[in-house]
Order: C-alpha cells, then sequence, then structure tokens
C-alpha cells in the first residue's frame, strides 16, 4: 500500500504537463485518513482544493460515479474512460487531469455535453463530484498499472532486447521503423518523454494528432470514408476527402469500419511488461 502510494506521488510529479501538481498541499484527510468532502467550515473539497493539490478519491463516490458513467458516458468513453468509440481518452484528458473535485469536469458539461440519459447542463454537483472521483480513480488505475510511473531511472533496460521486441513480439516494426520514421527518435526527446511518447503518443483532444478514420458503407450504395466526426449507438457522421459533411442513422445493415490510428499503442498499454518497455526506451535512446 505504501509503495503504491509512492508510485502515485512519482506519478503524479511525472506527468509532464501537470509539471505544477505537487503533494505539497494534501487535501484535508478525515479521520480515517480518507478525505473529507466537506470542510469543517462547510466550504466543500473544491473550495479549499488549490490547483496544486491533487485530487484524492472518495471509493464510496467513484462507486456512484461509476454508476452514472455507465448510464451516461460508457457507450462512447469505453469501458476503461481511454475512449476509441466515439469517444476521447478521458484519462489522457487535459479537462480531468486539470480537475480538483469537479472544477473542470463539472463546467464542461455544464455546456451541455452529450450524454446518453439526462442532459448534462442539469447534472447535479453531487453528480458531478461522483463522476470526477470515477475518473481520476480511472487516472489512478492507469498510473497503477502503467510503468511509466516508476520512470525516475528509466535508462535502466536492455537495448539489444528492446530492438527484439521492437520487431518481434512489440510489432512496433508493422508501423515504425528506425531508419524511418522513427529515425533520430532519440535525440529528439529527453529519455522519460521519450518513453512517454511511446506510451502515450496520442495528443489530448483537439491538439492535433492524426485523425480517426472511419468507412460507412450504407445498405445500398458505395462506401464513403472519411475523418470521423461523432459516433454513438444511433448515428454516425464523417467529414469527406472534399471536406462534406456526412450522417447516417446507424440502422441495421450499415457497416461501420473505424480506423484508429493510436488503436495499437492503447492495446500496448494493456499488454506491455516492465521490461519490455524499459528495454524499449533504451532501444529507442540509441536512435540518435
Ligand atoms: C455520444 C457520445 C458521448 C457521450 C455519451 C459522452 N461523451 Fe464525452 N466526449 C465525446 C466526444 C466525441 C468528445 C470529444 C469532443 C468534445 O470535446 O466534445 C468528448 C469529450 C469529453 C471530455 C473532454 C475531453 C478533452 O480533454 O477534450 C470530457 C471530460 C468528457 N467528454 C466527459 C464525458 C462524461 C463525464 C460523460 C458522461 C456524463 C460523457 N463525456 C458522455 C462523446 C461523448
Ligand atoms: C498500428 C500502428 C502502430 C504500431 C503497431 C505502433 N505504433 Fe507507434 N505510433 C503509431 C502512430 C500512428 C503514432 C503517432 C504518429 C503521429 O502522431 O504522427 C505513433 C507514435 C509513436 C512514437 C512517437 C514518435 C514521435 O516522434 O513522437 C513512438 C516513439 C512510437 N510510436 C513507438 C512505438 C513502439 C516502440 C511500438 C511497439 C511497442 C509502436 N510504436 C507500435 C502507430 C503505431
Amino acid at each position: 500500500m505504501r509503495k503504491f502510494a509512492k508510485k502515485c506521488a512519482v506519478a503524479a510529479s511525472l506527468l509532464t504537463f501537470t509539471a505544477t501538481l505537487s503533494l505539497a498541499q494534501a487535501p484535508v484527510a478525515g479521520p480515517a485518513g480518507k478525505p473529507s468532502r466537506k470542510a469543517p467550515t462547510g466550504g466543500g473539497l473544491l473550495a479549499q482544493a488549490g490547483k496544486a493539490d491533487k485530487h484524492i478519491v472518495d471509493a464510496e463516490a467513484a462507486d456512484r460515479g461509476k454508476k452514472a458513467y455507465i448510464q451516461e458516458c460508457i457507450t462512447c468513453h469505453g469501458p476503461t474512460a481511454r475512449g476509441g468509440q466515439g469517444g476521447s481518452d478521458l484519462v489522457r484528458s487535459l479537462v480531468v487531469l486539470h480537475d480538483r473535485y469537479g472544477s473542470e469536469i463539472g463546467p464542461f458539461l455544464k455546456k451541455g455535453h452529450r450524454t446518453e440519459g439526462s442532459p448534462a447542463a442539469q447534472f447535479s454537483q453531487d453528480k458531478i463530484e461522483d463522476l470526477a472521483d470515477f475518473l481520476h480513480l480511472k487516472v489512478n488505475d492507469t498510473m497503477r498499472t502503467s510503468p511509466l510511473f516508476r520512470a525516475q531511472n528509466v535508462l535502466i533496460g536492455d537495448a539489444k532486447a528492446g530492438q527484439a521486441y521492437f520487431n518481434g513480439d512489440g510489432k512496433c516494426s508493422q508501423c515504425h521503423s528506425s531508419t524511418g520514421n522513427l529515425k533520430g527518435v532519440g535525440g529528439k526527446y529527453e529519455a522519460i518523454d521519450l518513453q512517454q511518447r511511446f506510451l502515450f503518443p496520442k495528443p489530448a483532444f483537439g491538439r492535433g494528432g492524426k485523425p480517426t478514420v472511419v468507412t460507412v458503407t450504407p445498405v445500398t450504395g458505395a462506401a464513403v470514408t472519411g475523418n470521423l466526426v461523432q459516433i454513438d449507438d444511433f448515428n454516425v457522421s464523417l467529414r469527406d476527402a472534399e471536406g462534406e459533411y456526412r450522417a447516417w442513422s446507424r440502422i441495421p445493415g450499415l457497416k461501420v469500419k473505424i480506423d484508429d490510428p493510436y488503436a495499437a499503442h492503447g492495446e500496448l498499454l494493456d499488454r506491455i511488461s516492465d521490461k519490455n518497455m524499459h528495454d524499449v526506451t533504451a532501444y529507442l535512446e540509441t536512435l540518435k
């Protein structure tokens, strides 16, 4: 348990865009060491939490948040909140990472974000805080399983083993080569950033990166391919090569094929071992 807490502390300081995150001012903890939601003075945790505070997850709230998430969000943002089903990756979302007890997620949802159930604009503050707890839990889960977060010394791997993994089990060479698109990558980034780049290459939503391509085949007529605009259980829309917006109802017989260029990297996080990861980082570092 202590080890885990330490990992999290390291994690918080390693997320590059949250360099301002520090554990210096931990939120007020309740008697059992759990964070208390309400301050003795009456203001909620949000009222006390500064930008530098880490969001401390309340397990019960996260549990309620999970139910709300399943009702309202899961169809698009997926079971691990990592996106890929039409919604973006919430674990890498700056809205979520900068959030403290609903401070960012609340205003974001209240602008009228699409949901599966009740209108987001009418969510209660409690429901927003519960959802925030659930999403922070998902971020923590990723940290716990991601070797990235034990990376004070990232260059401890074996470059040769990393190269073998790159061309073998890692299947990296399906999309990359040391003399092609990853040429010089070791000189381009510091080792720790290099590791982060290969574990999380997908930019936060709206920050560039490669579009998700979707091909829709209507019941009658030719298939249309373009950049995914939106997809849910009922509709799918794209922008085709001419920049034209096209939308369909997802009636039976309509085929939708999604090609997320970052999908391989998402899956990688679920299967890469610590050793592989250190070895790959060591190998990439040699590509100068
Ligand atoms: C119908 C699909 C859909 C549903 C349902 C949905 N979202 Fe989203 N969400 C998206 C899409 C698409 C984006 C990216 C575009 C945007 O910002 O609107 C997004 C973006 C977000 C972002 C911002 C990510 C970022 O950093 O830009 C947050 C936070 C978010 N959603 C939370 C939620 C929560 C919480 C719920 C449930 C209460 C929810 N969403 C339900 C599709 C959905
Ligand atoms: C199915 C294709 C695919 C596979 C397999 C794949 N990647 Fe990637 N990789 C991508 C895409 C797409 C990007 C993003 C490129 C962009 O945004 O321009 C990327 C980005 C990267 C980057 C960041 C490059 C930069 O300059 O920022 C690194 C490093 C990387 N991948 C390493 C790996 C390693 C190591 C593996 C194997 C363990 C791997 N990739 C497997 C498609 C793939």
